[in-house]
């Protein structure tokens, strides 16, 4: 019995040992953790912190691309306005140099109304080839009109149609003995319904031609009834050539053969519109003036 007793009392007292000591260790194991915790915590509100200030930055850095970006693109748009104005104000030395260079008589009415002095002729004449020109005489044309007549005349070619030129340039010393020999011939007042006094027809600029054919020569009268005459009043103005004369105009008797460079734009427009150059006021007419050689 008092065996028992001992017994009881070392095992009695061996668990309380082990348990205090499991009790301590334990203790202490918490302890740590606890610690752990807290700076786990602490770390994480560190982080947290770090977080909103970043998130901030990137919010002010965000607004500061946003305001850049703004004031990018405002410059753009000034520059867009300014290449805009450089571009207009190129355009507008491009056309006074274009207009400069463009002789102003080219588009005035010379018929009766207007004159060219004697001095005129133009600085540029070219000879026509003599493939197109009626008689062996050499006839010439403005330089900067020759490649459309040239079309004009490849054109009429390729459709089989005869088209040969029977006068072109006439300078005013050529109209004067033109003329002349016309009011010899039919007296002033009949020759002044097919002729021009020097100074006035439209040949001393250099733009006009008289077209024939080889059966028609030098019959005018006859050209009217041809295929070619039917030709360039279908054609003739794709190639910038209109009709000066037509019936009943103000000015000259019905002259089917007599034909004017005017341009592309104005003798479209012409066409178009079922008009002719002298049915137009001359300040409409120097719109064109620009834009007389462009093709
Ligand atoms: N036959 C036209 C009118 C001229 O002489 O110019
Ligand atoms: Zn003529």
């Amino acid at each position: 019995m008092k065996y028992w007793l001992y017994f009881l009392v070392i095992t009695s007292i061996i668990l309380l040992v082990t348990l205090a000591g499991m009790f301590i260790v334990f203790k202490e194991q918490y302890t740590l953790l606890e610690s752990s915790r807290d700076t786990l915590l602490q770390q994480n509100t560190e982080l947290l912190e770090e977080t909103i200030f970043q998130s901030n930055e990137i919010t002010r850095l965000q607004d500061q691309i946003q305001e850049l970006q703004e004031r990018l693109g405002d410059e753009i748009d000034k520059f867009d306005e300014l290449e805009d104005r450089v571009k207009d104000s190129l355009e507008t030395v491009e056309t006074f140099k274009k207009l400069s260079e463009t002789d102003p008589q080219l588009l005035q009415k010379y018929s009766k109304v207007y004159f060219l002095n004697e001095h005129y002729s133009p600085k540029d004449l070219e000879t026509i080839d003599h493939n197109h020109v009626l008689s062996p005489k050499q006839l010439k044309i403005k330089e900067q009109v020759a490649p459309f007549l040239d079309e004009l005349l490849e054109e009429a070619q390729d459709d089989d149609i005869d088209l040969q030129i029977l006068s072109a340039y006439r300078s005013f010393g050529i109209q004067a003995t033109i003329k002349q020999n016309y009011v010899l011939t039919y007296g002033a007042t009949a020759a002044n319904t097919f002729s021009a006094d020097q100074g006035y027809s439209e040949h001393q600029l250099g733009t006009t031609v008289d077209f024939t054919t080889k059966d028609v020569g030098g019959e005018l009268s006859r050209f009217q009834t041809t295929e070619a005459y039917e030709w360039l009043l279908d054609n003739a103005y794709k190639y910038g050539f209109t009709l000066s004369y037509p019936e009943n105009n103000a000015y000259y008797q019905f002259e089917p053969w007599h034909w004017r460079f005017v341009g592309k734009e104005l003798a479209k427009d012409l066409h178009r519109n079922d008009q002719h150059f002298y049915d137009l006021d001359q300040r409409k007419l120097n719109t064109y003036l620009i834009g007389i050689f462009d093709d």
